[in-house]
């Protein structure tokens, strides 16, 4: 599959539920509602849509939310397209996930070709990372990192840097990544749905937010990708790798290669656009082929670039949709 200008497209991220057992400050409002269930695509819908769309040529798929554990079928969602990569229609089924419910999913994450995590982890501080999560426990997540880890499975964190929060938070975070041979890569915040923040003043751009680690250690730039937008560096002594996703710094949108397909089914062609197709609407009446069209009307409308920087000045609306909804 190749979009309007050429980017070929062969990654596709599945949000797989609006619902998560954290509140972070920067992803939603306290007292966020979710989606009833029967807006959400059903377990059979996702698998059809997943294998229509790997006969389109996506390689690569990664489950988020929300948080995708907590779904209930998630088990199955997992076996179903750990399946794909078992077959090798699939090269790689990944998760990104909040690590809360790893310990009980690891070894059934292993068990289905997933080889690779991403668990969102902002700091290492225990009242920080409650106050962040609004009453989550970091020891959770630490104990779900580590059962991924024994069980096999790579795991990355990620870290949303936040302005007058975790900035200190950085050195501890590589050394424990670099002690455990977690990569770790640093976020910066993208302006997404209304969480009753003023989004300004969080904002730190990746390279202020380095700083710290860069008067303590050399930072060199590697050649290394990953599927996602994040570029590389190493971190020497410690022998860490250290990506940076930089949307409103630098954009990367040149050689975007993804899709994502909402809880609700809609097939979004970016994270700062709206431009969408419907297919749930679309295969609920018309059955699983309807696919097959909308699919080619949603690659004309992948936009050349995001628009995060107008957003984040004011000179654009923010967008409606939260991050959740739209798989991160
Ligand atoms: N800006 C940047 N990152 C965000 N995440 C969630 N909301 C935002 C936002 N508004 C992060 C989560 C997770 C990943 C999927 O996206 O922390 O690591
Ligand atoms: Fe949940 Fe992730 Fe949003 Fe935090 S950032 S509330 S863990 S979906």
């Amino acid at each position: 599959m190749q979009d309007g200008f050429g980017r070929k497209i062969d990654y596709l991220r599945i949000s797989v539920t609006d619902r998560c057992n954290f509140r972070c400050q920067y992803c939603m409002s306290e007292k966020m509602t979710f989606m009833p269930k029967s807006e959400l695509l059903s377990l059979e819908e996702i698998t059809l849509i997943a294998e229509r769309f790997i006969s389109h040529g996506i390689r690569k798929i990664r489950l988020t939310g929300g948080e995708p554990l907590v779904r209930r079928d998630m088990k199955d969602v997992i076996q179903r397209l750990g399946r794909k990569v078992k077959s090798g229609e699939l090269e790689e089924l990944t998760l990104t996930t909040n690590g809360s419910l790893l310990t009980e999913y690891a070894d059934h994450l292993a068990d289905h070709a997933v080889r690779r995590i991403n668990v969102s982890m902002d700091t290492l501080d225990p009242d920080r990372f409650s106050e962040i999560t609004r009453g989550a426990k970091v020891e959770t997540v630490v104990d779900g990192i580590a059962a991924a880890k024994a069980a096999g499975i790579t795991v990355k964190i990620n870290m949303v840097a936040l302005r007058n929060f975790n900035e200190a938070d950085l050195l501890p975070m590589a050394e424990f990544c670099a002690a455990n041979g977690h990569d770790l890569t640093i976020i910066e915040t993208m302006p997404l749905g209304d969480v009753g923040a003023d989004r300004t003043l969080a904002h730190i751009s990746a390279e202020e937010f380095l700083a710290p680690l860069n008067d303590q250690y050399t930072l060199k730039p590697i050649p290394h990708r990953s599927s996602g937008p994040a570029r590389y560096v190493s971190v020497e002594p410690l022998d860490l790798r250290l990506g940076m996703i930089t949307p409103l710094s630098n954009n990367f949108c040149d050689d975007c290669n993804r899709l994502r397909l909402t809880t609700d089914g809609k097939i979004f062609m970016c994270l700062g656009h709206n431009a969408h197709v419907d297919l749930r609407a679309a295969i609920r009446k018309d059955g699983i082929t309807a696919v097959d069209q909308l699919l080619q009307q949603a690659l004309k409308l992948k936009p050349l670039r995001h628009d995060f920087n107008a957003q984040l000045n004011g000179s654009a609306e923010i967008l409606e949709r939260h991050m959740n909804v739209t798989g991160g």
